[in-house]
This record gives structure tokens, sequence and C-alpha cells, in this order.
């Protein structure tokens, strides 16, 4: 399966006729750019997937039976491909989002495609994109690996035929704030997870459940929606697209992993990179209080990269951080990881991924 894909990959190649002239690569926000490839491979009950191929990107085919549209069976990922400086391109962490996806498929009774064939999987489908990847400064390309049950149920059941596709799409800042700081909203009557619940994993249900309260925060002129515990109301959980940290002197803290905050590779990162620069991390339950004390606030995400938060509003109290500009920590641990990431920077834990 794999020499198939290849070759697909290198006539993917070879047969680039169309530039990409429409693109303005110094416009790019957050939104989807059809490209070329997309990557899909499927298994059924034995679960093992097997004859991964490139496909033109279009839309696939589902049985309206199928587990994903009916009870949300599926898992999405996301990571970045950059351009470096000399053409080439760097993946960042991409075994992390094959291990993420692994846990993930177990928690939504799914078989998943082993580190191995996620990560061959992703290499292929940006080189078949390759002239999707932006300019080296000016964005990244998106990839967003999707795991679903794709085969027909009709009684409450894990599927008997599961899809992992991956498709891409050039991107630049999430937020329409770009890099300048972003107004949240602590959410006080919505919650996203509870204990025991799905909210560690990155499984679809988890993100549609998010926008209403999302939608009526970007009304009232918010960029997003911050997340309460739904057992004391007290303790920070994460924002709808983001993990979120809090600075106070050296110290950075972020809500510990406990089964309703998703794991991020960005947070995990990011929480190394602060230690190596000399921070206390703090992995701990953080309380409104603190957050409404904090020196600086920010978030991190895949997405959303590091980003700086300007105010928090809490019951209809709003405190601002920086000034109205970049918070110091967050521009210093923004360099510092996209220095990495871009490859600018001496990659000492071999993260990134040719
Ligand atoms: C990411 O940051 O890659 C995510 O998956 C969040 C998504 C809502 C854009």
């Amino acid at each position: 399966s794999n020499s198939t894909a290849c070759k697909a990959v290198r006539s993917a190649t070879s047969v680039e006729t169309t530039e990409v002239t429409e693109l303005n690569w110094d416009n790019l926000g957050f939104g989807l750019v059809p490209t070329d490839y997309m990557y899909v491979m499927k298994c059924s009950s034995d679960g093992i997937f097997t004859n991964g191929e490139l496909k033109k990107f279009g839309p696939i085919e589902l049985n309206p039976s199928a587990g994903v549209l009916n009870y949300g069976q599926g898992l999405f990922e996301g990571l970045k491909a950059y351009r470096k400086a000399d053409g080439s391109i760097l993946l960042f962490r991409p075994e992390e989002n094959a291990m993420r996806m692994i846990d993930g498929a177990a928690r939504m009774c799914m078989p998943a495609p082993t580190v191995e064939q996620f990560v061959d999987a992703v290499k292929m489908t940006v080189l078949a994109n390759n002239r999707w990847v932006p300019p080296t400064g000016k964005g990244s390309l998106y990839v967003r690996p999707l795991l679903m049950g794709s085969g027909p149920v009709l009684g409450l059941a894990p599927a008997p035929e599961y899809t992992f596709l991956i498709f891409v799409s050039p991107v630049g800042n999430y937020f329409k704030e770009g890099l300048s700081p972003i107004n949240l909203i602590v959410e006080n009557e919505y919650h996203r997870a509870t204990p025991g619940g799905t909210g560690g994993v990155k499984t679809i249900g988890n993100y549609a459940s998010v926008l209403k309260a999302q939608k009526i925060a970007k009304e009232k002129g918010y960029s997003d929606v911050l997340y309460l515990d739904a057992v004391h109301k007290r303790y920070l959980e994460e924002v709808s697209s983001c993990n979120i940290f809090v600075v106070k002197g050296n110290v950075i803290s972020t809500p510990e992993i406990k089964g309703t905050i998703l794991p991020g590779i960005t947070r995990k990162s990011i929480m190394d990179v602060a230690q190596g620069q000399g921070f206390q991390v703090e992995e701990r339950a953080v309380s409104v209080e603190e957050l409404l004390n904090a020196d600086e606030v920010f978030c991190t995400g895949t997405a959303v990269v590091v980003s700086p938060v300007g105010s928090i509003t809490y019951l209809g109290k709003r405190v601002e951080y920086g000034n109205s500009g970049v918070g110091v920590v967050s521009q210093q641990l923004y360099s510092a990881l996209t220095s990495l990431q871009m490859g600018l920077a001496e990659d000492h834990l071999g993260w990134t991924v040719q």
C-alpha cells in the first residue's frame, strides 16, 4: 500500500500544471483554500488500515447511515507544515498527533492508523500539495487528519467500517486580530466538558457543542469563550479552540490534564520551552481569581500558535492585560516556538520532521 501511495505522490507532483496565481500569500486567514490532493485509507471491522492512497481533493461519498453522521463517531487532528527559507518543508511533532489520535480512537471505540501510517500519510499529503505550502514567513499548510465511522449503523453501535482522511489548506492567523491580543469572556452557563465525558479527546462533537456559546460571545464583540470546570464553576478549562496559560511573576500555570481538557501539543511544547527559558511551569487547578490577578494570559494551540489575551470578562467585570500590547512573556514564547517550527532555531529536542 505504501508503494502505491508513493507512486501517487510522484504522479501528483508531476501533473502540476495550474499555478497558484489567485492566492494572495500576504492575506491568508484561517479559512479553507481547496488544494490538489487528499489522502484516504479505510479499514473494516478487522481494525487494520490498508491501501491508503492520494485522491483528487473533493467531496466524499458516505452512506446516510454512516456512524459519524448519525452518532458522531469521529475524531480530528491538526498540525502544520512550514516552508523553510531553503524551500524544504518541516512538520512539527507529527508523531504526537498520531498518538493522540490513537488515544482518542480508543475512547470513541474506533480503530486508528499506526503512528507510522499516520506520519507517512501526512508526509505524502503535504508533498502532493507542495505548491500550497506558503512561502517562508507567510503562513503554513494546515494539515487536518480525520478518523470517522464511515460504515452504516442504525442501532447505536460502533460502525463496521472506518475511514482515515487527510486534507490540507494554506493558513495564516487564526483570530482576525492576527497577533494582537484577543478578548475572552468567561462562560458561566455552558460547559465544554464534564468528568467522565470526552473533553480530553479530539472528538468532533466537542467542537459542535461550543458553537452556541461562541456565537453569543462573538455577537457581543469577544473573540471567544473561556470555559470553567462543570463541577465547581471555578477552575479554568480551555477556550473553544485552544488551551490557556496564566503568568504571574516567574510562574507560568496551566490547567492540568484530567480528562476534561484537550492535551494540546502546542501546550506541552510551550511548557517545555518556558521551562528551558527559566520559568517555573505548573500544571494544576487554576482558579478564575488567579486568572483575574495574572500579569499576563495567553492561549496555545496548533491553529492559534501562541495568542496573547488582552482582556478577560467575568460576570460583567473586565480585566485588561499588557496595556493593550502583546505581553513580554507571550511574545518571547511565541518567538521561541515559531523559530523552532520554521527551522530558524536549533532543534535540540528533535521536534521537527523534514
Ligand atoms: C487546532 O488548533 O489545530 C485545532 O484543532 C483547533 C481547531 C478548532 C482549529
